[in-house]
């Protein structure tokens, strides 16, 4: 049972992270104007945790900001991140949703009975993307 409940808090552990990208600890910051437009994270999303979690995105699939986010029409030369002019931006946030349920349906669920062990892998972008936009095809001949 001890071993099932500390599995369960790696687990969990685990996913915050990925689904936060990082824990900050930082006190709620006042320094920033509130996001306007998150359908996918929590409005309260700390700046810190929103802003690790774009780094990641940069990272996992080798891509500008530019590649989700519209232009503003005030200054095209600057991107105006709470638009979803650009269609990546949704597609985006069904990767996430995707990803959290892959991660909390079916990998939360597997016990290791054969090697007991607590070490539990979690799906990320990285897991298929692997530094890019879009991940390769296997192909079948
Ligand atoms: C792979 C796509 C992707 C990349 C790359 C990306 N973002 Fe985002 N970004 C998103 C998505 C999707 C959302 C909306 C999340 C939601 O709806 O909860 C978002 C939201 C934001 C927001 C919140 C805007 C608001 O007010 O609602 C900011 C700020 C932001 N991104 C900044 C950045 C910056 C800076 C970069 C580059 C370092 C970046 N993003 C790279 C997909 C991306
Ligand atoms: C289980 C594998 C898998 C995971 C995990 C995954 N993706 Fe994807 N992603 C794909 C596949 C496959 C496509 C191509 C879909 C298509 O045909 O348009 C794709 C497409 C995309 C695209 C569109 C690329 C383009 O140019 O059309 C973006 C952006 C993206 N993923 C972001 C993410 C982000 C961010 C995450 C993590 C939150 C993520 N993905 C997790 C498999 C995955």
């Amino acid at each position: 049972m001890r071993l099932i409940n500390r599995k369960k808090v790696v687990v969990i552990a685990l996913m915050m992270a990925v689904t936060f990208g990082s824990i900050a600890f930082t006190s709620p910051s006042s320094d920033h104007p509130p996001f306007k437009n998150l359908k996918v994270y929590a409005k309260d999303i700390k700046y810190d945790s929103l802003d690790h979690l774009m780094d990641y995105y940069k990272v996992a699939l080798n891509v500008k900001c530019r590649y989700c986010h519209a232009g503003s029409q005030a200054n095209p030369k600057k991107l105006d991140m709470a638009s979803d002019a650009n269609p990546i931006k949704d597609v985006t946030r069904k990767m996430i949703l995707m990803t959290n349920e892959m991660n909390e349906k079916y990998i939360h669920t597997i016990n290791h009975p054969a090697t007991d062990s607590t070490a539990v892998q979690v799906v990320t972008c990285n897991t298929c993307h692997r530094g890019k936009a879009k991940p390769e095809d296997v192909v079948v001949k």
